[in-house]
């Protein structure tokens, strides 16, 4: 569908569980990229609502919170703020933030839950299921231990063994163990609401398989394999003390499934933000929809999500969903329980006003086909030798030279020599390669070409050596340091949405504010008029050295022990 036809567009960033601290994984999965759309969008004068949010529910919640001898709403209440905080720290330029333990949530997942049921959408089941007799209480998946079929792990999970890593029934379980009383859980029969998704197979095949074929490969993949699978109905509600209530009388001790309500905590977060315009952007069709999420939320995204949407009736759905690969960090897996992690919080507190140098490592190298790999050294090499050396160097000498020639003034251009005109063509071709990439979601090429404009740059000057020319050809410095500064110039516009810290310096430097220097002149040659006052020269980046480096490596080294001698624990809390 060509995008002449939006008028809107929303959004989404996958919600966080309220948990955990944010990592480096979640960011180069799901929220640099969607801040990166978000900003470029906004640059080229579309209307976005930028949505985020935490989950508020599922039974990572209570279980943490037992845990930390605390309630859930403690739990959720403090990630949250933490999580909230450290988001607006990066400059993750949500238009909202809110979480799925609102008022406006409870009662929009319980409306929608209502509709399908008065509706007959649902199907009501019976089944068996472990439940806690001590306490009282049924049991989810997590909440049950015992040992692995496979592997004869004592402590495997009602889901999962994560000692071999096999996916378990919580009836495969040998001995099986409530974790909140200890005692042995006896079965007893529950009844469900399920949502019918084999209904909705035919009109997912047609709609995936067939009207989007343009949605990446691994989303794609990911997809048609569920749908060549043949789709189950997936109950839509819990055994739970915590999450939305299901709003049917007699339902008493039961919640909607925290994957029935996350979702629609979309749509919350949005009424919360614009009570008299949510409809709008999530009922006009000329709204695009876009959901950014990891790979492990695809199928909920893709095929759970957009079934509750059309069994509802009258909501869009996604446009495209450019789910990310995962983010391993030194080689190894990403884990909160396991405090392998590089928290973003932590990060803020250790390198201080760098958040550009981690949006940009984590764009530059984000796994956006396949899972990739986080290294400290990596992030160091980055910082030096791409930012520091090459964006930074440039610009540094542009305005250095300004200063020292021309009184800090943009020199007036004159003729041109066939490596000025060079520089312009590659100046003038950023903007639609950049644009391109973008609007396909692929951020690591658009990246690759704002840089490329600082490498035209920084080349420039190394080949033409303005500094050398000085003394015999006075004009042609002039045309140099004019084209260098509108490079310099085009570099703020270009790199906005990727670097918005940076960007802003750069303004600052060149004394040239956003109207100055809007996305639609991006390329342009003459951003800067000639005349026009510099602001003094100042360094866009630092160098990072070897310490700051090996206290990182020796922090993850320390976690990693830590883990070993006391077991899996929670992160960090600031
Ligand atoms: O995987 C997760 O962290 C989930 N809390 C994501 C939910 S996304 C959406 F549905 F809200
Ligand atoms: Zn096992």
């Amino acid at each position: 569908m060509s995008d002449k036809k939006y008028k809107r567009y929303l959004i989404t960033s996958a919600l966080p569980y309220a948990n955990g601290p944010i990592h480096i994984g979640h960011l180069a999965g799901v929220y640099v990229p969607a801040d990166i759309y978000a900003r470029y969008l906004r640059l080229r004068g579309r209307e976005v609502v930028f949505v985020g949010g935490s989950d508020a529910h599922g039974v990572p919640i209570p279980i943490a919170a037992r845990q930390q001898g605390s309630t859930p709403q403690q739990v959720v209440d403090r990630y949250h703020g933490m999580i909230q905080r450290s988001f607006d720290e990066l400059g993750i330029s949500f238009d909202v933030y809110s979480r799925t333990s609102s008022a406006i949530h409870h009662k929009t997942a319980a409306d929608f839950f209502k509709k399908l049921y008065s509706e007959g959408k649902f199907v009501e089941k019976a089944s068996q299921q472990y439940y806690d007799e001590e306490a009282g209480q049924f049991l989810a998946d997590r909440y049950i231990v015992g040992t692995c079929p496979r592997c004869g792990d004592g402590s495997a999970y009602g889901d999962q063994c994560e000692k071999c890593g096999s996916t378990l029934n919580p009836t495969d379980l040998i001995n099986p163990r409530s974790t909140i009383s200890g005692s042995q859980p006896v079965m007893r029969e529950t009844r469900h609401w399920y949502l019918p998704l084999n209904d909705y197979e035919p009109w997912l095949k047609e709609w995936i398989l067939e009207e989007h074929k343009e949605w990446k490969a691994n989303v794609y993949g990911q997809c048609k394999s569920w749908l060549d699978g043949g789709l189950q109905p997936r109950a839509v509600s819990r055994d739970l003390d915590w999450g939305v209530k299901v709003p049917l009388p007699g339902a008493e001790g039961k919640v909607l499934y925290v994957w029935f309500d996350a979702p629609i905590g979309y749509i919350s977060n949005t009424i919360e933000l614009m009570p008299g315009r949510w409809e709008e952007f999530w009922k006009r069709d000329d709204t695009k929809l876009v959901c950014f999420i990891g790979k492990d939320n695809i199928v909920f995204h893709c095929i759970v999500f957009p079934a509750m949407l059309k069994a509802h009736g009258g909501y869009v759905l996604p446009d495209n969903v450019p789910a990310n690969e995962f983010l391993n960090l030194e080689n190894d897996k990403i884990s909160t329980s396991r405090r392998w992690a590089v928290w973003l919080h932590e990060y803020l507190a250790d390198f201080p006003g760098k958040q550009d140098v981690l949006r940009y490592v984590l764009c530059a190298n984000a796994p956006e086909t396949k899972d990739n790999n986080f290294t400290w050294r990596d992030f160091q090499d980055r910082n030096n030798s791409e930012l520091v050396a090459i964006f930074g160097n440039f610009v540094n000498r542009a305005m250095v030279l300004a200063h020292k020639y021309f009184d800090g003034k943009v020199p007036p251009v004159g003729t041109l020599a066939d490596v000025d005109r060079a520089a312009l063509a590659e100046l003038r071709s950023v903007k639609p390669r950049v644009e391109e990439a973008l609007e396909a979601y692929r951020f690591r090429e658009a990246l690759r070409e704002a840089m490329s404009l600082a490498r035209t740059g920084n080349k420039y000057l190394a080949d033409t050596e303005p500094w050398k020319l000085i003394k015999s050809d006075e004009a042609h410095v002039r045309v140099i340091l004019n084209i260098a500064l509108q490079v310099a110039a085009s570099l703020a516009v270009v790199m906005e949405p990727f670097m918005p810290f940076t960007a802003a310096k750069l303004r600052r430097i060149l004394k040239a504010d956003s109207d100055m220097l809007p996305w639609e002149a991006l390329g342009n040659p003459d951003l800067l008029p000639a005349g026009h006052a510099l602001g003094s020269p100042e360094l866009l980046f630092e160098k990072i050295e070897d310490e700051a480096i090996a206290a990182q490596l020796q922090k993850l080294e320390l976690a990693k022990k830590e883990n070993e001698q006391n077991g899996a624990g929670l992160p960090p809390v600031k």
